[in-house]
């Protein structure tokens, strides 16, 4: 089958994430990079354009020219990869929707919940495929724990916490790079710094190795450092409907924690614990005290995650190929449609991008209310 043909909103050079979006989905050989507005300024996207080898006449100045001008061409592009900065995410999502093009977009989706919702009505009315990177989902070690939950290994879930600890912000913002500086701004971030940008990951996180789903939350929201406005710092008390408890403490300003993100589950029947950090080891532990290291990529953890290993033991994989392995169900899924044959959602999709933005207003909320309880 034909490669995939996929476009670029953002990218251009000094940025950071959209290199791994590239990488991501060029990875596995199922797409290529046909099209892209890479930078706001006209002259700074064709330059990078050019660079990547691409048409000129598809190198464009703004993504709702690009929107317009694809969906006219004989040979649009298949989807397009939204990797700019949050303020882009909702009125880019939209113009691609209205023009018929499938969409892949960066966390957190938008600013606002009814946005969110609004891309998941349009998507669903134009039959579209929408894919929100929430990249630790697509760890194999989060798919190995999924299955030994999904086993009864850990029983009834009663416990869950999660952390994602950075201290990007435990500087002033005067030494802070132009990437980092507009995470500090309303404008671009939206109503939170540390809740929108990492809490996300944290919540998603859990969504994904447990399926909990909440109900209710206290959230305390703190801005940590000179010259904020929103928050640096936050902690969330959750209830899920099942009855099970969680706590999440998301930092931006812990000082000497580089991407500190970790999960542990504990059940009736045992624990589950995982760290970014050492990304390729699940541990599990039980009651007789007796405590297992699974090793992600041999026969042990072969279990669940077995199609996310693309290297031998001992190699870790990570960020790139958990980038890769999104793109390469969401190209299988969306090669597999236009052929019309069955296809399989299995990567984080809108309703993802649509829980977290509960998660993020029902903090909000409950900060306000000196963190009183929240319906999520
Ligand atoms: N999934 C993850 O793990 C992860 C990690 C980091 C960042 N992100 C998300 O990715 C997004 C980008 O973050 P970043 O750190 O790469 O930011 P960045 O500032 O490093 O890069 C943003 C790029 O977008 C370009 N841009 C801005 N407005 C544009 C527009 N209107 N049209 C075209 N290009 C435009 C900028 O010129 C720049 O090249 C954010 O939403 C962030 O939350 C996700």
């Amino acid at each position: 089958m034909e490669k995939l043909k996929f476009g670029m909103i953002g990218g251009g050079k000094g940025s950071f994430i959209a290199d791994l979006h590239l990488k991501g989905a060029l990875f596995d050989g199922l797409g290529e990079l046909t099209a892209g507005c890479f930078s706001r300024n006209r002259e700074k996207s064709l330059e990078f354009g050019r660079a990547m080898g691409i048409a000129e006449e598809r190198i464009y100045g703004s993504f709702r020219e690009m929107a317009e001008r694809e969906a006219k061409r004989e040979d649009p592009i298949d989807f397009v990869i939204i990797a700019a900065p949050n303020n882009v995410h909702y009125a880019c999502a939209k113009v691609f929707l209205e023009n018929g093009i499938n969409v892949v977009c960066d966390k957190p989706l938008t600013h606002y919940l009814y946005e969110a919702e609004e891309l998941k009505r349009l998507a669903e009315e134009k039959d579209l495929l929408f894919g929100v990177t929430y990249t630790y989902s697509a760890y194999p070690a989060v798919s190995f724990m999924k299955k030994m939950i999904a086993d009864g290994k850990v029983g009834e879930i009663r416990l869950v916490k999660a952390e994602f600890l950075t201290d990007n912000f435990a500087i002033p913002n005067e030494q802070l790079g132009k990437s980092m500086l507009w995470r500090l701004d309303p404008e671009v971030a939206g109503r939170s710094t540390c809740c929108g940008d990492i809490g996300v990951h944290a919540q998603n996180l859990i969504s994904s190795v447990t399926g909990l789903e909440m109900e209710e939350l206290s959230a305390d929201l703190n801005v940590i450092g000179e010259n904020r406005v929103l928050d640096t710092n936050f902690t969330a008390t959750v209830r899920y409907k099942s009855g099970a408890k969680g706590h999440i403490w998301c930092s931006n300003v812990a000082m000497g924690k580089c991407n500190d993100l970790n999960i542990a589950i504990y059940g009736d029947k045992g624990s589950l614990s995982w760290s970014e950090e050492t990304a390729d080891i699940v541990v599990f532990n039980e009651l007789s005290g007796c405590s297992v290291h699974y090793r992600m990529g041999t026969s042990f953890s072969s279990i669940g995650g077995s199609q996310m290993f693309r290297l031998p033991a001992g190699v870790s994989e990570g960020y790139y190929e958990a980038f890769a392995n999104i793109y390469r169900n969401y190209m299988t899924a969306l090669r597999n449609k236009k052929a019309g044959k069955p296809y399989e959602v299995n990567y984080p999709d809108v309703n993802c991008g649509i829980e977290s933005l509960r998660f993020v207003e029902a903090c909000l909320a409950s900060s306000e209310q000196n963190a009183g309880w929240v319906t999520v």
